[in-house]
Formats: C-alpha cells, sequence, structure tokens
C-alpha cells in the first residue's frame, strides 16, 4: 500500500511511524512533513492547503490512501476533492468539518440533538456581546466561532478585560471572518479529558481517552497552547464515564450529523469537561488531537493502515481496537518564546536515547544538508511506554536532556493531575 500523510506535527511523525509498521503498507510520503518525518517518509514539499496539487499528486502517483491530520485542508474541503478523483481519503468532508470549524455550528447543533455543552449566547457584535457578557457575570468564556489556531478562546478575569478581548476581536478584527460572530458562555469547572473515536458514518468505534495539559508553564499557568503534553490513559475517566461518553455524546454526536445531511467520517475528538453535572463538550475536533494522538499511538497494537483504509471505505464493519495495558506518556519541547514569537533557525542535536522504549516525533523541525534546525513553536515531542504512568514519565524526563537547541522548554510536571488517581482505571 501507498500513503500520504497531510501535515506537519508531532501528530503527523507519530502516524507515519505507525503506518511504517504496518505489512500492508510499503510506501509512505508526508506533504510536506518535517526533519524527522523525513527520515521514514519521502517528503514533498506541497503545503497541506495546497489541496488541487495534492490531490494532483496523490492521483499520480495511485496513492491508496490519503491521511489528513489538521484541520484547515479539512474544512477547505480536501476531502470532497480526493472524493470526487475517487481517492481512499481519511477525514471528514468540508460540511461535516464544520463541526470544528465554526463554534456557532457546533453550539446550535449540541442544542439541537440535546447534547451536554455549555449554555452559550450567540452575538453578532460588540453591544450584544458585552451584554451578554454583562447578563452571564465573570466568569465566562469568549469565544471566536471560526479557527483561530487555539488562540480563539478567552477566560477573562475581568469586565474590563472581556470589553478589550471583544473589541479586538469586533472592532480590530484580530481573527477576521472567524471572528464576525463569538460565542459567550458559561464558565464551566472540571477535569478536562479528550475522547476521540474512528466513524465511518455509521459506526463508532473509540480510541483510548487521553489528556493533554494545554497552559504553557507547569501548574497549568500562563497562556493556552496547542498543547504541552499528553498521556493516555487519562487515568481521571473511569471506564464507566467513558462508556457514557460514548453513548450519550459520540454515537448521538455521529449521528445527528448524518441526520444533518454532514455525514461525519475520520476521527471524531471531543473535548470535555467532567463537571459536577456530569460531563460536557467544550468543543469538537475534526481530526486527530495533537499531542494526545503521539501517546495514543504508542499504545495501539492494531494495524493503523488497514483501519483509517477501512474508515476510508466507509467499512469498519465489527473493527475493534486493542490497547497495550501499559500507559504511554508525551512531553512536548519547544521554543524559548512558544506560544508567541517564533523564534527558529536554531540547530537542534538529538542524542541517543538511552532506552529503545522512548521515542522522539517531531513536530517544528527542518532537515538541511544533513542537519536538522527548528522551525519555531513546538520542537520535539519525547514519547515513551512503560508499565505505569509514572514510569512512563520518569523514562522521558531521564532522556528529555538529550533533545538539544537554544532556548528549549518543556513542562515539567506533565501527568501531575493523573498522578496518585486510583491505578484501578489504568485500563481506560
Ligand atoms: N465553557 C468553558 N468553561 C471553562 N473553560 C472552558 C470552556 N470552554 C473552553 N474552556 C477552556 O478553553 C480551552 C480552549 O477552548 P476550546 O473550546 O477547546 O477551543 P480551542 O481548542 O478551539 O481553542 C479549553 O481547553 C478549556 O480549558
Ligand atoms: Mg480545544
Amino acid at each position: 500500500m501507498r500513503v500520504l500523510v497531510v501535515g506537519q506535527g508531532g501528530r503527523e511523525h507519530a502516524i507515519c511511524w505507525k503506518l511504517r509498521q504496518s505489512p500492508q503498507v510499503n510506501e509512505v510520503y508526508a506533504a510536506p512533513g518535517n526533519g524527522g518525518i523525513a527520515s521514514i517518509a519521502t517528503c514533498v514539499p506541497i503545503e497541506a492547503t495546497d489541496i488541487i496539487e495534492l490531490a494532483d499528486f496523490a492521483e499520480s502517483l495511485r496513492m491508496d490512501l490519503t491521511v489528513v491530520g489538521p484541520e484547515v485542508p479539512l474544512t477547505l474541503g480536501i476531502v470532497d476533492e480526493f472524493q470526487k478523483r475517487g481517492l481512499h481519503i481519511f477525514g471528514p468532508t468540508r460540511l461535516a468539518a464544520e463541526i470544528e470549524a465554526s463554534k456557532v455550528f457546533s453550539k446550535e447543533f449540541m442544542k439541537k440533538y440535546a447534547i451536554p455543552t455549555a449554555d452559550a449566547t450567540i452575538c453578532g457584535s460588540l453591544d450584544e456581546a458585552v451584554a451578554a457578557v454583562d447578563a452571564r457575570g465573570i466568569p465566562c468564556v469568549i469565544k471566536a466561532d471560526g479557527l483561530a489556531g487555539g488562540k480563539g478562546v478567552v477566560l477573562p478575569s475581568s469586565r474590563d478585560e472581556a470589553i478589550a478581548t471583544l473589541t479586538e476581536i469586533f472592532e480590530s478584527r484580530k481573527f477576521g471572518t472567524a471572528g464576525s460572530r463569538v460565542l459567550v458562555e458559561e464558565c464551566l469547572s472540571g477535569e478536562e479529558v479528550s475522547v476521540m473515536a474512528l466513524t465511518d458514518g455509521k459506526k463508532v468505534v473509540p480510541f483510548a481517552p487521553a489528556k493533554d495539559y494545554k497552559k504553557a508553564f507547569d501548574g497549568d499557568e500562563g497562556p493556552n497552547t496547542g498543547g504541552m503534553g499528553s498521556h493516555s490513559p487519562a487515568v481521571v475517566l473511569p471506564a464507566e464515564a467513558a462508556a457514557e461518553i460514548m453513548k450519550k455524546i459520540v454515537i448521538p454526536t455521529v449521528q445527528g450529523m448524518a441526520d444533518e445531511g454532514r455525514t461525519y467520517s475520520g476521527c471524531l475528538f471531543v473535548g470535555l469537561m467532567l463537571t459536577a453535572d456530569g460531563p460536557k463538550v467544550l468543543e469538537y475536533n475534526c481530526r486527530f488531537g495533537d499531542p494526545e494522538t503521539q501517546a495514543q499511538i504508542l499504545r495501539l497494537e492494531d494495524d493503523l493502515a488497514e483501519l483509517l483504509l477501512r474508515v476510508a471505505r466507509r467499512n469498519l464493519g465489527e473493527t475493534k481496537l486493542t490497547w497495550k495495558k501499559e500507559a504511554s506518556a508525551c512531553v512536548v519541547v519547544t521554543t524559548k518564546d512558544y506560544p508567541v514569537g517564533g523564534s527558529k533557525g536554531h540547530e537542534i542535536i538529538v542524542d541517543p536515547m538511552d532506552d529503545d522504549s522512548v521515542v522522539v516525533f517531531h513536530a517544528g523541525t527542518a532537515k538541511k544538508d544533513g542537519k536538522l534546525y527548528t522551525t519555531g513553536g513546538r520542537v520535539v515531542n519525547v514519547c515513551a511506554r512503560a508499565a505505569t504512568l509514572s514510569d512512563a514519565l520518569a523514562k522521558i524526563y531521564a532522556n528529555i536532556g538529550r533533545v538539544r537547541f537554544q532556548g528549549a522548554r518543556y513542562r515539567t510536571d506533565i501527568g501531575y493531575r493523573a498522578l496518585g488517581q486510583r491505578a484501578a482505571n489504568a485500563a481506560t
């Protein structure tokens, strides 16, 4: 099988790494890929958003399967274009990807299908939004409607901050048309978890739950980021709660999308808050999580190529996934200034890890003349699997110093919200 992976992050490196282990796969291509992917796949210099070029490339090489990592090409209709040409591709169509691309759409959808989520007011102007903030009071949550690269959600700590945020969105057009509407949302509290499932539009196959750590600094301080680390199992999510989320949230979502004429196929990611009133949806994503996927893939026993092809063929049947009982974790090493700024061009040295079970996935790296350089943001992911989560994290932290570049930074407390929880949850 010849497979193309679209994207250039740690998630895509992990996907390529796992695809390479499939006995069915003999060629892996990545567009555009990164410095680490380049050592296990053929990287082609086509941006993930150049849909027509990607489709031309896949068609010319008679690609058996294309796997899309990031959300932007999905929301631009990459799946529709490939399907039109009769090419197998893993991911939702443009209409289905709206579930991530518009928080207004997903909020109205959840309301219509009685899927538990935070109460919210949809606002189309600054005045409406200020009135909604005043009606709700502080704390509340302000969310730009469209894609904002993880920067479109603010939890203001005062009315002044709320108004400043809304003014930036509506008057300064900080997010362009992605901020033409906002949600002013009830602020929930509880533990956050990520639940993912593969679906062909009918069948839903749950992925192992994971937990990610979004804040930039230790102790969950500082701004939100794309994700600083993750682990699987989530530990904070007992098996019964995971089953209830499948029944009350994930399956009704897939059914609802089919009823809307937006049949959803691919990976459905649900970000949840486990509140005192039960789990509530914070948001949907229309693709695998990053960095959750890196941890999950280390636990997956099954052949990823076979699984993704079944989804692409709308043919999941009775597929069931098998997960290693061991735990896995991922710690993200970033540039000094992440998530603001964009320092790049520093040479990266990766010394061999002292343990075979430690895997380094690359994100913001590029290879030039045999050397690796940072391209900014999240640079590499150091991941490991071990009998317990503490052991996996200990292996990662014992090796993380072997990845060296100027300004390298990482959180030292990934896993802290889960450690100390009962080991009985370990199989979830
Ligand atoms: N209603 C809410 N109550 C409390 N925190 C929230 C709420 N909605 C979002 N958040 C916080 O903001 C983060 C980002 O919000 P999310 O809806 O996932 O948007 P995105 O990932 O697109 O930035 C969440 O991970 C969560 O920590
Ligand atoms: Mg999110």
